[in-house]
């Protein structure tokens, strides 16, 4: 799971992201709202060799085939792997990026469709390798937006922000607290007081998930309509990132019900994320994961994005020794749970958690116990004059 710095040899240039977990704050970063996500020991690495024919070529250790093109091509997206980092290309043309032609191959060990962003991943290594190559760069929050711009404009997944930002800006040790409004952020350490007998355990309940399937798509149109309404009648109201919960419940008559529950989920979810990270700050795990089962139950009852094989993780989870909580993390309807477990419990409570899952649904769940490691551009050493 740990990957090289940016490396030169005579197979290419080679440069990683890594994928993300969420500790909390789920459908809050198309809104204006908050985040707590975390970078992982997952990765995806992209090897760039300068190409002679002139042609863009794009491969990958995972899927079969190979995408080839002019560097003029403007064909339409083909609904496979490719279309992800033939869309960073798209969005670096677009930024009159001039990218030399190149042969591009991607490897990867983030689980797909788990809800530990494999997409924002394989964007952002995507992004650094072809900029590398351009001898360019980008800020953080440039290079961030430029990978959503893909996956929104070119993939067609209508995706927030938290997973291209912590996976190009996170920094090793800690959690990254971002304001999805104006992506202003603070890295929140994982080892004050007894957080730091304490570990982050993710457990893939083997249920995929997709955010381009069409329920993402209806919960981001049914925030919208709320969150418009709320601006109606609150017109110092930006978005729901900045709706208090008083507020929206003022609006309530006027929202259809199911749109008002999604609604409430994210507000209140804002509300916790805050809570969060002052139990970080404090150092506070039982704080932390009292927040955490709360977002759960919201992400639950009020989001309807959980499943039934995800309850079952978080509810058994909860009542072994030394967790103090969990929650579905992610996009939603199958995907991980995250979990805040004693260091010294660890190794006792996976095995129960992997037995109990086992017995109840015959799924043999991966388990990963994860430290927060770097992102993207943490690992790029992007002095443009050294890679000329
Ligand atoms: C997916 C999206 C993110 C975010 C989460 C839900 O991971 O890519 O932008 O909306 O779902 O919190």
């Amino acid at each position: 799971m740990a990957e090289p710095n940016s490396t030169i040899d005579e197979t290419g240039t080679k440069l990683s992201a890594p994928g993300r977990v969420n500790l909390i704050g789920e459908h809050t970063d198309y809104t204006g709202g908050l985040v707590l996500p975390m970078a992982i020991p997952f990765s995806t690495v992209a090897t760039v060799r300068a190409a002679s024919d002139g042609r863009y070529t794009f491969s990958s250790t995972s899927f079969p085939g190979e995408r080839s093109m002019k560097p003029d091509d403007q064909s339409e997206s083909v609904g496979d792997w490719s279309d992800y980092p033939v869309g960073v290309l798209r969005e670096l043309q677009k930024r009159d990026i001039e990218v030399p032609p190149f042969s591009l191959s991607l490897w990867g060990d983030v689980p797909l469709g788990s809800g530990l962003s494999s997409s924002a991943s394989v964007e952002v290594a995507t992004a650094v390798a072809l900029l590398n190559h351009a001898g360019a760069t980008l800020s953080g929050a440039e290079l961030a937006l430029l990978c959503q711009r893909a996956e929104n404009l070119y993939v067609h997944s209508p995706c927030g922000i938290m997973d291209q930002f912590v996976i190009a800006n996170a920094t090793a040790g800690h959690a990254l607290l971002l304001n999805t409004r104006d992506l202003s952020y603070e890295l929140l350490p994982m080892n004050r007081g007894a957080l730091a007998q304490t570990r982050v355990v993710i457990v893939n309940s083997e249920v995929k998930h997709s955010v381009a399937s069409g329920e993402y798509g209806v919960r981001r149109r049914e925030l919208e309509e709320g969150q418009a309404i709320v601006r109606a009648r609150f017109p110092q109201v930006k978005d729901l990132g900045d709706t208090t919960p008083e507020q929206l419940e003022a609006c309530r008559a006027e929202i259809d019900p199911v749109a008002f529950m999604r609604c409430r989920h994210v507000v209140t979810e804002n509300v916790r994320v805050r809570e969060a990270g002052r139990a970080m700050i404090a150092g506070d795990p039982d704080a932390l994961g009292r927040v955490m089962l709360a977002a759960h139950a919201s992400y639950r009852d009020d989001f309807g994005a959980s499943v039934e094989e995800v309850d079952f993780l978080v509810d058994t989870a909860v009542h072994l020794p030394g967790c103090h909580g969990g929650r579905l993390t992610g996009g939603g309807f199958g995907g991980c749970t995250v979990n805040l477990v004693e260091a010294h419990l660890v190794e006792t409570f996976t095995q129960a958690l992997h037995e109990a899952y086992q017995k109840r649904f015959g799924i043999d769940a991966a388990i990963y116990v994860c430290e927060a490691v770097d992102g993207a551009l943490a690992r790029w050493d992007h002095t443009p004059e050294e890679k000329r």
